[in-house]
C-alpha cells in the first residue's frame, strides 16, 4: 500500500499507524501524529479505494452505508500490510497504535472488530460502527480513545454510544471525548487525544 514511514526518536514509543479520512492522503495526518507522540515512528497509509478521485480505505454504497464485503476484504489487506511493514522497517508489530479520522477511523475500528492483535491501542476520531452482527475478538484492556460530536451529521451520538458498548463489551478500555463541532477534528479534540495518549502509553 502507498505509505510514508518516518522513523521515530524514542526507542520505546509505540508506532502510530495514521489513517486518513475520505479524500485524504498519507500526508494528511503526519502533523497530527507528531503532535500526539513526538518521539514515535509514524506509518501513514493511503487507502486503496478511489471514489470519484477521493482515496478511501473501503468502498461504500452511499454516505454511511458500507460495502461490507469490500470492508472485510480491505480490513485483511490492511492487516497483512501492517505485518509486512513491520518486517520491512524492522519495527515491533505489537507496538502499533492506530490514529484514524472518519473513514480511517472506520477501517481501524474494523481491524479491532476482526483481530485481537491488530493494535495495542487506538485513537478514533469520529468513527462509526464499522459493521454489525459480528462477534468481536477479546480486546481485554486495549485502550481506545473515541473523539465524537454530539451533533456529528455523519455519526450520531447514539452510534458513538453503540460503538463504545461494542468495544467495551469485548473488554477494551474505552474513553469517549465529546465535542460540539459536527464531524470536524478540532484542536481541542486533538488536545484531549494527546493527553489521553500520554496517560496510556
Ligand atoms: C467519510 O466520509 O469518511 C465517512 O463518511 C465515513 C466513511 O465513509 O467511512
Amino acid at each position: 500500500m502507498r505509505h510514508i514511514f518516518e522513523q521515530g526518536t524514542s526507542a520505546g514509543a509505540p508506532t502510530l499507524v495514521l489513517l486518513h479520512g475520505t479524500g485524504g492522503t498519507e500526508r494528511d495526518l503526519i502533523s497530527l501524529g507528531q503532535r500526539i507522540s513526538p518521539g514515535s515512528s509514524l506509518l501513514s497509509i493511503r487507502g486503496n479505494i478511489l471514489e470519484n478521485g477521493m482515496p478511501r480505505f473501503f468502498r461504500r454504497l452511499a454516505e454511511g452505508i458500507f460495502d461490507e464485503e469490500d470492508l472485510v476484504f480491505r480490513t485483511k489487506e490492511l492487516y497483512d500490510f501492517l505485518d509486512e511493514a513491520a518486517a520491512q522497517y524492522g519495527i515491533d508489530r505489537s507496538s502499533f497504535v492506530a490514529v484514524g479520522y472518519s473513514n480511517g477511523a472506520n477501517i481501524a475500528g474494523s481491524l479491532l472488530f476482526h483481530y485481537a492483535d491488530a493494535f495495542k491501542g487506538a485513537i478514533l476520531h469520529h468513527p462509526m460502527v464499522p459493521l454489525r452482527g459480528k462477534e468481536l475478538p477479546v480486546l481485554s484492556g486495549t485502550p481506545i480513545f473515541i473523539g465524537a460530536g454530539t451533533n456529528d451529521p455523519i455519526c450520531s451520538a447514539s452510534e458513538t454510544e453503540e460503538l463504545q458498548q461494542l468495544l467495551g463489551g469485548a473488554g477494551a478500555d474505552v474513553a469517549v471525548h465529546w465535542e460540539n463541532y459536527g464531524h470536524q477534528l478540532t484542536a481541542s479534540e486533538v488536545h484531549a487525544a494527546t493527553k489521553w495518549f500520554e496517560e496510556h502509553f
